[in-house]
């Protein structure tokens, strides 16, 4: 299976699964919670969503709504160490255990999430 396929297999309701399971555990993470402090969580979990369908071959919206995702750039005002990176990606994995989703489209989704993390890092910790 390619990454565009995946839409096709889980559908819509595969991805709003997977983005409440992970937005559900934000408001009480001791990391990520203060980083969305009070942000709009529903509007949030609607951007990541819009986003992931439209990676993965289903529709635009995203694109429609916000434009070409350019997510380094929309992510530069936080400060995503390794850290920061380790509980985003260890939260989103609970949400995919949770969502229960085929094993081959999970694991694309596992592959691009974590690679996506990693190179969302933009801070090296203190001293840098
Ligand atoms: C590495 C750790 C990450 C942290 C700490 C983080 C944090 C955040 C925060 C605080 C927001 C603002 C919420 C909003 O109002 O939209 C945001 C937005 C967003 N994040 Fe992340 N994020 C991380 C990784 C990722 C990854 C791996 C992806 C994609 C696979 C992603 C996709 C998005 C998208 C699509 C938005 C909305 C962008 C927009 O249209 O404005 N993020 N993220």
């Amino acid at each position: 299976m390619e990454d565009y396929e995946v839409y096709g297999a889980i559908g819509a309701e595969g991805f709003a699964r997977l983005t409440s399971g992970f937005y559900r555990r934000v408001p009480q993470d001791d990391i990520l919670g203060p980083m969305y402090g009070d942000r709009d969580l529903e509007g949030a979990e609607e951007r990541l969503r819009d986003f992931l369908i439209f990676r993965f071959g289903g529709p635009p919206q995203y694109l429609e709504k916000r434009g070409h995702p350019r997510l380094r750039m929309r992510h530069a005002r936080f400060r995503i160490d390794g850290i920061a990176r380790d509980r985003w990606f260890s939260l989103m994995s609970a949400a995919l255990e949770e969502a229960v989703l085929p094993s081959e489209p999970a694991r694309l989704l596992r592959t691009f999430l974590s690679e996506t993390a990693t190179f969302l890092i933009n801070s090296h910790g203190e001293t840098s």
